[in-house]
């Protein structure tokens, strides 16, 4: 394993000679016990100017320190506290010694755990619900209104509060919606889903009057004090950072410029698998950026013939990464005194890839969490506590233009995933022309900021057309459009027929080698977003 420098709990923990300063923020931590809304306690208590970590419920008391935590949330889960096998509440949690707030399962654990009786419900109750507050005057509550909508999604609820538990709010179907005993409050209902009208409110409260955090969790903060560590890590060393034209790696590029200006090195390694006049948008911009050390690598011949035979989607994808990264440890030789790498890993990279060890997370790897260990550099992730929109906040603020910010994802091996078959030079021409088209008439049409993803594919198959007087033999493309919030799930975008027209009567007048045009009308699932 790399060593990494992650300006995160770990190496805040350790005791490296280089140990970079104790976290600078107050934080209320979510404890996981597998509900789908984990994340999104966290980024709602963020929201509220309150830095907020996730960590798993098999997380030992050191968190307390190391994250500097001034209250616990317990989430939700998918089990039952009768479950076997259910999680458990960790020992520590209850002696902690800072408020908690038990979310759902949360609540019924610390029930449980206290003397209280969680039973099943008689119905599961899932869906909004009128939520009336008894002690409206209980902080949580500031600036509630007695009555209002909540959220509830349970099977199981508390039937007998724990002794000394107050009821502090109640719906028709929970008795004990809300209960509270000095710094313990517990909720059935789950605040961090936007269908409870006051939630922000609540887990706000939670944090600024229960367990009094200053909030002062922004992005302006956040860059002046990743800066301040960047530089304490880094020294009078250099760094070295690959760009791939996306919002996460301009964003980590912009930052630790700001903190080491020309000790950064930045690499775009083009490996000819971009699209059409990519490389030109992402160097024009970014050598725009003040003090920016960029360099292109040209290397789309070795990509080539790395991947001349290849048709296997699996295998193209492991050549792509490999060769990228030997492209990356020459180039890196070339330079005197790099010691860092610095990737553009973000939060849900982490919790989606398993890296932070949470029931919740989605398992699935990502290409930036691959790192060989022949480049025998320590590796930075300034933006790994960060979610995407913060990310973009970032860059915003540090000045790089909405053209990087608001990019649309693109596959790490680029097009060669979205070329069926063989990759071939004159493939590639064919389908970045045919995407040029596609991007901008959606463009035109001002429908760019409402489709998450929008591509051309070249199918792998050849159809018969008719040209003028002749016969035409040639190529099919496929277009791909869908709306998705997290790109794990998606659902085909409706082009409308008018723009659809233009797109495809442009494609096989404008691009000789192409005769035909169809629309994939799959979401994901079954299909996936990309072809291979
Ligand atoms: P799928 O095709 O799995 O894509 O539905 C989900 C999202 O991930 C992107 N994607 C990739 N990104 N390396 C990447 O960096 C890859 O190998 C890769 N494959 C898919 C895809 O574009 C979509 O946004």
């Amino acid at each position: 394993m790399k060593p990494t420098h992650s300006l995160d709990t770990d190496a805040v923990a350790s005791s490296a000679p280089n140990r970079p300063p104790k976290l600078p923020y107050d934080t209320i931590i979510v404890m996981d016990f597998g509900s789908q809304y984990t994340p999104l306690i966290a980024r709602r208590i963020r929201d509220a100017g309150v830095y907020s970590e996730i960590v798993s419920s098999e997380a030992d008391s050191t968190v307390l320190q190391s994250l500097n935590a001034r209250g616990i949330v317990l989430s939700g889960s998918e089990a039952g506290v009768h479950d076997t096998n259910a999680p458990e509440l960790p020992p520590w949690v209850l002696d902690a010694g800072i408020p908690i707030l038990g979310i759902c399962y949360g609540m019924q654990l610390v029930t449980h755990k206290l003397g209280g009786t969680v039973g099943k419900a008689e119905h599961r109750e899932y869906g909004p619900a009128t939520l009336n507050l008894i002690d409206q005057t209980h902080p949580l509550f500031r600036k509630c209104e007695l009555v209002s909508q909540a959220w509830m999604s349970h099977a199981d609820k508390v039937l007998k509060p724990p002794p000394g538990f107050q009821r502090i709010a109640e719906t028709e179907g929970s008795e004990w919606a809300a209960v509270s005993r000095n710094e313990i409050t517990l909720l059935q209902f789950h605040p961090e889903v936007s269908n409870t009208k006051f939630g922000n409110i609540i887990l706000r409260n939670f944090a600024v009057e229960i367990c009094g955090i200053t909030p002062n969790w922004n992005m302006t903060t956040f860059i002046n004090d990743t800066v301040a560590e960047i530089q304490s890590l880094v020294g009078r060393k250099h760094a070295l950072l690959g760009i791939s034209g996306g919002v996460d790696s301009g964003v980590a590029a912009a930052l630790v410029s700001k903190a080491i200006g020309e000790q950064l090195h930045c690499m775009f390694v083009d490996t000819g698998l971009l699209r059409a006049g990519e490389v030109q948008e992402v160097e024009q911009t970014l050598r725009n950026f003040p003090g920016l050390d960029l360099t292109t690598v040209r290397s789309k011949t070795r990509f080539l013939r790395k991947l001349r035979t290849v048709t296997d989607p699996e295998r193209k994808r492991h050549i792509i990464g490999d060769e990228f990264f030997a492209v990356f440890i020459e180039e890196a030789k070339k330079l005197d005194d790099i010691q860092f790498f610095i990737q553009g890993t973000i939060y849900p990279d982490r919790i989606e890839s398993g890296a932070a060890g949470l029931k919740s997370a989605k398992i699935k790897t990502h290409h930036n969490t691959r790192i060989p260990d022949t480049l025998s550099l320590d590796v930075i992730e300034p933006l790994r506590r960060l979610f995407k929109d913060e990310v973009r906040q970032v860059g915003l603020e540090l000045g790089l233009p909405k053209s990087i910010i608001w990019r649309q994802p693109f596959p790490g091996p680029g097009l060669a995933v979205r070329i069926i078959g063989a990759i071939t030079e004159e493939r590639i021409a064919t389908l970045q022309a045919a995407d040029r088209i596609l991007r901008q008439e959606i463009l035109d049409a001002k429908l760019e900021s409402e489709i998450s993803q929008y591509f051309a594919i070249l199918t792998g198959l050849r159809t018969v057309g008719v040209m003028g007087d002749g016969r035409t033999y040639g190529e099919v493309v496929g277009l791909r459009a869908v709306s998705s919030e997290d790109f794990m799930t998606a659902d085909w975008y409706r082009i409308p027929d008018d723009v659809l027209a233009r797109i495809s009567s442009r494609i096989v007048n404008e691009v000789p080698t192409i005769t035909r045009v169809v629309y994939d009308i799959t979401s994901k699932p079954p299909g996936t977003i990309e072809w291979e």
